[in-house]
């Protein structure tokens, strides 16, 4: 079969495996030309098949020596379906990571699942014992609700008043004028049971009554906090509730891990990336490439692979940390800085769209959302057809 893109509302119903291998190999290459750090030794991700989750993994498989077990939901080839990005990423990193000589395996499966939560720990007791480090970088669209059995969809929606903004339709490649309309109760409450802190304080506490903490645990989970061209949108929208929700459960994890572990509960604002869930965010796309301009013409872009390396070298495992008034880590320093900041706003404000689609930057954005996608990689030949099943024979996937 011909694997070319396709695309759905800034969303890729499908991924080139080989492509993901690339990407993977990508970020150990990164990792392995980084400094090595004294970290976890046992890491459970919950969200580790793309994105943060991912460089997550490989920075601490490769920097601290780890190993690892990720939970993630993904697809799997079946038919013409070429399987997701995030279910090639699995298997590249566990086949590229046998150098390492340590233990990685993944869980395909739904992380806000009791089952889920059971499996996971009965593998922790049957392997490693214990637990060191929990990272929880989920990024969902819905959660079913175990108690009633519902699918609860979270939303992105404005509060008060509906905002106006523009995205990037990745298909057409046009710059396109959206409105997000406003939520009601209902939208926030649904968005906070998705993506705030509740299922990750359901993840610890489950993890602690099954005694498999280590003494010292942490565990982080990442927020995104942006700036004045973002928050209409994120910060004082539906997720940015669910945000300050994931960061009240932070704080009582962390009073909690204190007593029992000598450990701690963090949360990091990272900087924002080109990942499967943030495309989706309206402005996101022009914020990004925008963005993306700027730093680098500042020679401050950071690669997500360096940027989770940094996280955990300097600010979670080291003594660099840089904190705000709320206790968070700020590992975006370089996104907020106020030249920054003015100079990507400026570029958002005042040029065309047919100028901001001519941007180096938003040529970036654009090839890396392909790029994590298995696509636009000069070293692939897209013409040639690939039978994805013996492909897939050729890996030997461990999976809980
Ligand atoms: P992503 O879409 O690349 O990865 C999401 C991960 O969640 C994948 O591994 C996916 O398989 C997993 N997942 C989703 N639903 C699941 C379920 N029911 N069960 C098990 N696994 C499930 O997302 P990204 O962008 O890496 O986001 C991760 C976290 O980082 C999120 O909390 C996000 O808000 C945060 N963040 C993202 C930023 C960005 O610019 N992308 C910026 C700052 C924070």
């Amino acid at each position: 079969m011909k694997i070319t893109p396709s695309i759905r509302s800034n969303f890729f119903t499908n991924a080139h495996p080989k492509g993901c291998r690339i990407n993977v190999l990508k970020q150990i290459k990164e990792a392995k030309n980084n400094k090595a750090f004294k970290g976890p030794k046992n890491v459970l991700i919950i969200g580790g098949s793309s994105g943060y989750g991912l460089a997550s993994r490989i920075a601490l498989a490769y920097g601290a020596n780890a190993n690892t077990i990720n939970v993630s939901y993904e697809s799997e080839p079946r038919g013409k379906r070429t399987g997701s990005a995030g279910f090639w990423n699995n298997i590249h990193f566990q086949d590229l990571a046998k150098e390492t000589n340590n233990i990685h395996v993944d869980l395909l499966g739904d992380a806000f699942s009791k089952e889920t939560k059971k499996t996971v720990v009965n593998y922790i007791k049957e392997t490693f014992g214990t637990i060191d480090l929990i990272i929880y970088s989920l990024a969902a669209g819905a959660r079913k609700d175990e108690m009633t059995g519902e699918i609860v969809r979270s939303q992105i929606k404005a509060i008060g008043e509906p905002v106006v903004g523009k995205t990037i339709d990745i298909k057409s490649q046009e710059i396109k004028t959206i409105t997000v309309e406003t939520a009601t109760q209902e939208d926030i409450d649904n968005t906070v049971f998705v993506m705030g802190g509740s299922d990750w304080s359901d993840w610890i506490t489950f993890l602690d009554t099954h005694q498999v903490l280590a003494d010292g645990v942490k565990t982080i989970a990442y927020t995104y906090v942006g700036g004045s061209t973002t928050n209409e949108i994120y910060r004082d929208g539906t997720i940015g509730k669910a945000k300050e929700d994931l960061e009240k459960t932070g704080k009582a994890l962390d009073t909690k891990l204190q007593k029992s572990y000598d450990g701690e509960a963090i949360i990091s604002s990272s900087k924002a990336i080109v990942s499967k869930a943030s495309v989706f965010i309206p402005q996101m796309p022009i914020y990004v490439s925008c963005l993306f301009e700027t730093m680098k013409k500042h020679t401050m872009h950071e690669s997500i692979l360096n940027h989770k390396h940094r996280l955990f070298k300097d600010m979670v495992y080291g003594d660099k940390r840089i904190t705000d008034d709320k206790g968070r880590i700020r590992i975006d320093h370089h996104e907020m800085d106020s030249l920054i900041q003015k100079e990507t706003t400026n570029l958002m404000t005042n040029l065309s769209d047919s100028a901001l689609l001519s941007l180096k930057g938003t040529k970036d954005f654009l090839t890396t959302f392909y790029q994590i996608n298995g696509f636009r990689f000069d070293e692939i030949n897209y013409n040639e057809p690939l039978k994805i099943v013996n492909y897939l024979d050729k890996f030997n996937f461990k999976r809980l």
